[in-house]
């Protein structure tokens, strides 16, 4: 067994000669060589558009930094503007033009991915030629609900008065446009499968402000279609739930394969919540990889200790942030593979 097929493996719940490892965001900001990528492409939407510059930074981090698996460089926001919100991304971060409104979402349309923005799959294609068999492909989206909060913030939320404003003022029109975004989720990501992503992670970043009965209202449902959807196609599922510690048991029961877990929640009480049928993929604080590396060791130890071995998948509790010394992410990798080995 090999780097090669540990990540895969670990998500069906296969014998592991280690603990695979990949790093949410590892293809960014706090690599010199993304810098220079990005600095070349002008302007990250253009990064994100052009297949030969989008596959240079997936496989920066791979032979870098020695994960496990490539993830897509792309972002969750990219399959809004086919469906008609205009969108730029400022060095403030991402702005649209908000759609509040049941006229706005009735004009919102389901987009064919190939048709248009083949830029994505031909990136993937691209992608999985480079790395030649050397560890497996992630593609990603973006779950309903929090593309649902873009969509009508306009931009990160804070508290997400507009999105609740719309949940529970005129649940009729969120649950219209939620419908629509599952669609658009669930062709992207078999479009992302077909072109050779050999499994998708759903990310739910904001799902965290939904209350239980709220996440199984307004989130749950539209992640289980795509789910539903998804699975013919043979690709594993890992669907991340950020801050979701309490829908954890919700979760669980929606047929993903793996579940992201963010760092509030220990893994072994995550594993409490969900049984033992998925695999659980976390969940150090990212904020740690600033920590000298022998607490990053000791923190790390922790983490695998409550994982005790049990399908378990090593990332950060979120994405790595900018400013963090590639050396630490390094340094984790190693830790993670020797602390892992069975
Ligand atoms: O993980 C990877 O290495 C793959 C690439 C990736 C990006 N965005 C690149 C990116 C992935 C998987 C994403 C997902 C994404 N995008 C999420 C979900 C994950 C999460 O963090 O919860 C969300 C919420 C977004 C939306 C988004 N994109 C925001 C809020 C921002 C600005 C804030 C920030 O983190 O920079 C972006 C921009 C973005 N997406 C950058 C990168 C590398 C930075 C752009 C730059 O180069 O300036």
């Amino acid at each position: 067994m090999s780097r090669s097929d540990r990540f895969l493996k670990a998500i069906r719940g296969e014998a592991v000669d280690t603990t695979p490892i990949w790093i949410m965001r590892q293809a960014g900001r706090y690599l010199p060589e993304y810098r220079a990528t990005r600095a070349k492409a002008g302007d990250f939407l253009t990064l994100c558009k052009t297949p030969e510059l989008a596959c240079e930074v997936t496989l920066q981090p791979i032979d870098k930094i020695g994960v496990d698996a490539a993830i897509l460089f792309s972002d969750i926001l990219i399959p809004l503007e086919p469906m008609g919100v205009p969108l730029a991304f400022p060095d403030e971060g991402p702005r649209l033009s908000p759609v509040r409104d049941e006229a706005g979402i009735d004009k919102l349309r389901v987009p064919d991915p190939e048709a248009e923005f083949p830029f994505v799959m031909d990136a993937i294609r691209l992608i999985r030629r480079a790395l030649d068999g050397r560890v497996p492909l992630i593609g990603f989206a973006g779950a309903p609900f929090t593309m649902l909060t873009y969509v009508v913030e306009g931009q990160t939320g804070k508290q997400f008065a507009e999105t609740k404003k719309l949940l529970f003022g005129n649940p009729t029109a969120a649950h219209k446009l939620l419908q629509k975004l599952a669609d658009t989720v669930a062709v992207y990501l078999a479009a992302q499968v077909k072109a050779g992503a050999q499994t998708v992670q759903i990310f739910d970043s904001w799902v965290g402000q939904l209350a239980p009965d709220d996440f199984r209202t307004f989130a749950a449902p539209y992640v289980q279609q795509i789910v539903d959807k998804l699975k013919p196609l043979g690709a594993p599922i890992i669907y991340f739930a950020n801050d979701g510690g309490s829908l954890l048991g919700d979760a669980a029961r929606l047929g993903a394969d793996a579940l992201g877990v963010d760092w509030r929640t220990p893994l072994d009480e995550a594993r409490a919540k969900t049984g033992e049928h998925v695999t659980l993929q976390g969940n150090l604080d990212p904020c740690l990889l600033f920590a000298p590396i022998a607490e990053i060791e000791r923190r790390t130890a922790d983490v695998m200790r409550r994982a005790a071995n049990k399908r378990h998948i090593f990332n950060l509790g979120h994405g790595i942030l900018p400013g963090t010394p590639p050396e630490h992410a390094q340094a984790l990798v190693e830790i993670v593979h020797r602390l892992g080995q069975r």
